[in-house]
């Protein structure tokens, strides 16, 4: 079996190829741009191929994200279409965006942001705190990622709630679904966090209206893809007061502009986009188990719906 490695990261293509021959016999593993013959390749593992690439593999059978997100595959407008997607769903991501998660809805709820406000002007003062069952989480996207961090969240004590596109039963979270429930999910969410899918109907789904539908003072957590978001609605929530703050990991022009507001604004954390990073020691098992039921000719895991877009 032909498998070709396609991503920026060329630093790991070494580390793929010993993890990817340890895991599966017989693997000829070739690493972009020495592909060799194009008509040889039988699967790719690809993080944000350069568009047309993979419509010159002839012999495709299976395209693996190296990314959790498919939306970098998608957009590519000579995709082959009769190629099957195969999402990365690796537990070790799953817990790193959980974490990364935990991390800013505490901030928020214990107020650090505003603690780290008034540190700055040595100021000594005391908020008030509301008791943790109080505070209202609104997960917006309950697959793997929103599952997990709605359950640890809720393990932490929240009242958590998820929003999905179509109704989800998650034990100690209430859930809402379709954009008929998006407004009362809103209005009873202190901290949005955003983990949605980017696709043609999520795409700038928080803008203005979403943010007038929060509680006053509410805070936002995103995750998932900067281009789910408005950027300038953001900005104009943040100034007028609507929003308490933003704790952003994506954005959307990435990376981001070194003019861009959302830098230097007093409201708002900025990560280079590493909530969830893909480490191939643990990210090659479901791999190469998909790799293994290709050649096996058994049905595959983890496969992308492209009509629904993740
Ligand atoms: C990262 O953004 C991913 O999709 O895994």
């Amino acid at each position: 079996m032909v498998v070709l490695l396609l991503t920026p990261r060329s630093d790991q293509a070494e580390l793929w190829r010993r993890l990817l021959s340890a895991a599966l016999d017989g693997i000829d593993f070739r690493v972009h741009p020495n592909i060799g013959d194009p008509a040889h390749i039988d699967a790719v593992l690809a993080w944000k191929p350069p568009h047309g690439v993979l419509a010159t593999l002839s012999r495709l059978k299976l395209i693996c994200s190296l990314g959790m997100g498919v939306d970098h595959l998608l957009a590519d407008p000579l995709l082959p279409q009769d190629v099957p997607i195969a999402r990365l769903v690796d537990p070790n991501m799953i817990e790193q965006m959980s974490e990364y998660v935990l991390y800013a809805a505490l901030h928020f709820h214990r107020g650090f942001d505003v603690y780290q406000r008034f540190q700055s002007e040595r100021r000594w003062e005391e908020l008030p705190l509301p008791h943790t069952a109080m505070r209202r989480i609104g997960i917006m996207g309950l697959g793997a990622i929103g599952t997990d961090c709605a359950r640890r969240l809720a393990g932490l004590g929240f009242s958590v709630r998820g929003w999905s596109r179509t109704p989800k039963a998650l034990k100690g979270v209430r859930s809402f679904s379709g954009r008929h429930q998006l407004a009362e999910f809103l209005g009873e969410t202190d901290i949005l966090v955003s983990v949605l899918p980017l696709t043609r109907q999520t795409a700038r789904i928080v803008d203005a209206r979403l943010f007038a539908e929060l509680p006053p003072g509410a805070s936002f957590i995103n995750v998932a893809r900067g281009e789910l978001v408005v950027e300038d609605d953001l900005l104009a929530a943040l100034d007028c007061g609507r929003l308490a703050g933003a704790m952003l990991d994506v954005t959307v022009s990435e990376p981001l502009a070194a003019a861009s507001p959302l830098w230097a604004h007093p409201k708002v954390r900025i990560t280079p986009h590493i909530a969830g990073l893909t480490n191939p020691v643990t990210a090659v098992e479901p791999i190469a188990e998909n790799l293994r039921r290709l050649r096996a000719g058994l049905p595959l895991r983890d496969l992308v719906d492209r009509i629904r877009g993740y």
